[in-house]
């Protein structure tokens, strides 16, 4: 007698575990559908986003805001008299083939030299204010130069390494754009050239 109430009483629950098994089953999909109509998703995502006037845009030289260096290295390397600092490449490179390049500068460079190329420390060729840079630099400084590295190592080295102690990471903020020009329409990057005596001095 005992034994057939516990028999009926398994039956009855496993029923109930099945029914409740199965109307999870076929609710399910439609709860989910329900879940996420548009209007709820909105709801939804509105709620943990922020509020719309808080969101910002980016100040992105060239891309989100003015380009103060259309040229690249000669908007930049300028003769900036007023303040007594003549930063041209011009400038740069005839320091450079008098009294040879700075030393911490020269072991950073070498440090990312391709085997083989070993700096002397001297540059013997000079631009003037007519030079188009960097086009001309690339007549020496292409991929397969074996007496120095390709401009694009070169200047990647020169502005980008040394953190704290690189003065284009303090006063730059590193920024690709002052170099790297997009073209918004095509998408497609470059790095204009210039001459040192289109900018104003
Ligand atoms: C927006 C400004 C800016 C632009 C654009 C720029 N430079 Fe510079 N450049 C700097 C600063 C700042 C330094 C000094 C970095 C440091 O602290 O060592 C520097 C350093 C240099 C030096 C080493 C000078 C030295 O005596 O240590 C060379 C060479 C140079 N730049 C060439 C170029 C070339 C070539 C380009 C274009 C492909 C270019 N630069 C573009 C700001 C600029
Ligand atoms: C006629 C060839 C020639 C041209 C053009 C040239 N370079 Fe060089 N450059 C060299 C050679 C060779 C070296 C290796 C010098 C050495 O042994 O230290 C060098 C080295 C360098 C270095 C590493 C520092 C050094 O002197 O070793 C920098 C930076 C550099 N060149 C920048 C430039 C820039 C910027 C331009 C364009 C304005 C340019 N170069 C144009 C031949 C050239
Ligand atoms: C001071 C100028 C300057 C800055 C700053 C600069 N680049 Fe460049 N980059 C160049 C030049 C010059 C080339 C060679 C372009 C050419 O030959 O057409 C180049 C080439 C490149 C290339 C092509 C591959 C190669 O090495 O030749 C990549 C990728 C690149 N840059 C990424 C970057 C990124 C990412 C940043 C910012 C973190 C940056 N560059 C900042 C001047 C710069």
């Amino acid at each position: 007698m005992f034994k057939k109430v516990r028999t009926y009483l398994f039956i009855l629950l496993s029923l109930i575990l099945l029914f409740l098994f199965f109307n999870d089953v076929f609710t399910n999909g439609q709860q989910d559908s329900t879940l996420f109509t548009k209007d709820s998703a909105v709801v939804i995502l509105d709620s943990i986003s922020a509020p719309k006037d808080s969101i910002s845009v980016p100040t992105i030289s060239g891309i989100t805001a003015e380009d103060k260096y259309p040229h690249a290295c000669v908007s930049c390397h300028k003769n900036y008299k007023e303040m007594y600092f003549d930063g041209r490449i011009s400038t740069i490179l005839k320091e450079w083939s008098e009294k040879g390049v700075d030393e911490k500068l020269l072991a950073k460079i070498q440090a990312g030299a391709p085997d083989g190329v070993n700096l002397k420390g001297k540059h013997s060729y000079k631009s003037n204010d007519n030079t188009s840079i960097p086009e001309d630099c690339n007549k020496c400084h292409g991929k397969s130069m074996k007496t120095a590295l390709p401009l694009s190592q070169l200047v990647h080295i020169i502005h980008l390494n040394g953190g704290k102690d690189n003065h284009y990471i303090t006063m730059f903020r590193g920024e690709c754009t002052h170099c790297h020009k997009l073209d918004m329409k095509t998408g497609i990057w470059s790095v204009p050239n210039g001459k040192e005596n289109e900018e104003e001095k």
